[in-house]
């Protein structure tokens, strides 16, 4: 009888367990809470808004197939939405998160549900609030671990660890963004940058704010980088140590050694850190790169690596030291963005389009328009082929699905309206259009752009982000591109893959991608004061055939305006 019982029992918890084995994909349920929280760094405090109260918020975890369900509850004073930077949202555009392009926004006391599928992605990306500035302190990673199973392409690391870079302000964000736009000039720089929340020793301050990595020898480590910082693009470098760059914007890339990495504001890094020493510290360094002779914050945001060995008097180890790279370190950046190439392996092959049905040239950078009540009687803005995009009343994609005249015209140009030295010397007039315009696409299309940056006001780095999308980035030069010269250089085999690239200051980047995801997807510069001064343009990507190639219906509980 008993032996009969622990059969049935032993069935019983083996039928449980067998599916659950076998079983790849899941529903991922998170919860949200946006809520103001105290948090002291340089030495003060101040309140911020937070996702449940933490600074970087809560880190997802999912793998590759998996639905992911994030109930977010607005408990702060501001309209909210939130973005998951990278997540290719495939039919899902109601949850993709830019405020007034794919949805109205969360109002306070309000809540909405996101729901997605990690459809053909694993790797590091992340998400942020994606309206106002509240992305300052808005933001975490997303890991996408591959299917069950499978491995990477690369050995197993030892261990996996998140590093979110950021920025800090010791006043209020919201603040300083609205000083800047009643004056009409730029905004103040930020007052630190932080890893995983921290900007390192400050003098004569007793709390500590230094994030620290303990490590054991011999081992592989896996960063997940993220750049979660407003307005600077980043060195990172360990004293001491090669880092093997495996992956960028999830998706997997040659491995290569470097001692820096560049990472632009959106874009994500995964590097393979081999603790090939015995013990020790090791200085950590994050240092803007900026070539153009615009201020930024200049602070070098510190951690430390800490070997954790038997003979440990760790307090007393002193810290082997490194500098971080000249701001201006052009040649670094270079070396790292031109070994960025895609894996391209059987399993992860490189579908780079082959032909064009869609070319286009975006000329971007910086102008002046007309302000009346401005300190100089105008004020700095920025466009896309001479427009300064203005977001709309209510979404771009609501307007689109419910047939909602008046919202956007389907007109933006394929070419600046009048062609110039982008690059040169020569003044042409600095000032703008404004208008509500996005590029129509058919479903599939296949689209080359080339994102010239102009030397209206100063060159400038640009870190492009494209919504709903990866793209191959196919060819990057200085000065003017040249369209009879240049394509004969471009890279149609590896190219790396990615959903954020950086228009080199005074320069140009082709890419290419296949539209294939029917919706209203945001084109940007991750600058976030780039975007508030409008380099910013949306594609709406029309439905294919069936409903497989169209937009689902949008959630019940979507937000109103
Ligand atoms: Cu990471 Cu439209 O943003």
């Amino acid at each position: 009888m008993a032996s009969w019982l622990l059969k049935g029992l032993i069935l019983v918890i083996v039928g449980c367990l067998l599916p659950a084995l076998f079983v790849e994909s899941r529903i991922r349920h998170y919860k949200f809470n946006v809520v103001q929280k105290n948090h002291t760094r340089l030495c003060s405090t101040k309140s911020i808004v937070t996702i449940n109260g933490k600074f970087p918020g809560p880190t997802l975890v999912a793998r590759e197939d998996d639905t992911v369900v994030v109930k977010v509850v607005n408990h702060v004073k501001y309209n909210l939405t939130i973005h998951w930077h990278g997540i290719r949202q495939i039919r899902t555009g109601w949850s993709d998160g830019p405020s007034y392009i794919t949805q109205c926004p969360i109002q306070p006391g309000q809540t909405f549900t996101y729901n997605f599928t990690l459809t053909g992605q694993r790797g590091t990306l992340w998400y942020h609030a994606h309206i106002l500035w509240l992305r300052a302190t808005v933001h975490g990673a997303i890991v996408i671990l591959p299917k069950l199973g499978v491995p990477y392409p690369f050995p197993k690391p030892h261990k996996e660890v998140v590093v979110v870079l950021g920025e800090w302000w010791k006043s209020d964000v919201e603040a300083v963004i609205n000083e800047a736009l009643k004056s009409g000039l730029a905004p103040n720089v930020s007052d630190a940058h932080t890893i995983n929340g921290y900007p390192g020793p400050v003098k004569n301050c007793n709390s500590q704010e230094l994030f620290n990595l303990q490590v054991r020898p011999g081992k592989r480590y896996m960063l997940r980088i993220a750049n979660a910082a407003l307005n600077e693009e980043l060195f990172f470098k360990i004293a001491g140590h090669q880092l093997t760059v495996v992956e960028v914007d999830a998706t997997y890339v040659k491995p290569f050694k470097t001692d820096t990495i560049v990472i632009s504001p959106g874009q994500t890094t995964n590097v393979i850190l081999e603790t090939d020493k015995l013990a020790g510290k090791y200085l950590v360094v994050v240092s803007p790169f900026m070539e153009a002779p615009i201020a930024v914050d200049n602070a070098t945001g510190l951690a430390t690596i800490h070997y954790a060995t038997t003979s440990n008097t760790s307090t007393s180890l002193s810290t082997t030291l490194t500098a971080p790279p000249p701001i201006n370190a052009t040649q670094i950046s270079d070396n790292f963005t031109n070994s960025l190439k895609a894996l391209n392996s059987n399993k992860f092959p490189a579908l780079v389009p082959q032909k064009v049905d869609h070319s286009l040239f975006f000329a971007v950078g910086l102008g002046i328009n007309p302000c009346s009540t401005c300190v100089n009687g105008s004020r700095i803005v920025a466009a896309i082929n001479n427009v300064s995009f203005v977001l709309p009343k209510i979404s771009l994609l609501q307007a689109h699905y419910f047939n909602i005249n008046g919202v956007f015209t389907p007109d933006f140009p394929a070419n600046p309206p009048t062609p110039f030295n982008y690059t040169g010397n020569q003044v042409t007039n600095p000032a703008t259009t404004t208008g509500t315009r996005v590029y129509r696409l058919p479903y599939n299309a296949t689209v080359q752009l080339v994102l010239q940056d102009t030397a209206m006001l100063t060159p400038e780095n640009h870190p492009f982000h494209l919504h709903g999308f990866n793209f191959f980035v196919i060819g990057r030069g200085v000065g003017n591109y040249d369209p009879k010269k240049d394509p004969k250089r471009f890279n149609l085999v590896d190219p790396v893959e990615r959903n954020t690239v950086g228009v080199p200051s005074g320069g140009w980047t082709a890419i290419r991608f296949r539209a294939d995801n029917p919706g209203v997807w945001f084109l940007h510069c991750h600058l976030e004061i780039h975007t508030t001064w409008g380099l910013k343009m949306a594609f709406l990507v029309d439905n294919g055939n069936g409903p497989n190639e169209s937009i689902m219906p949008p959630p019940m509980d979507f937000p109103k305006c």
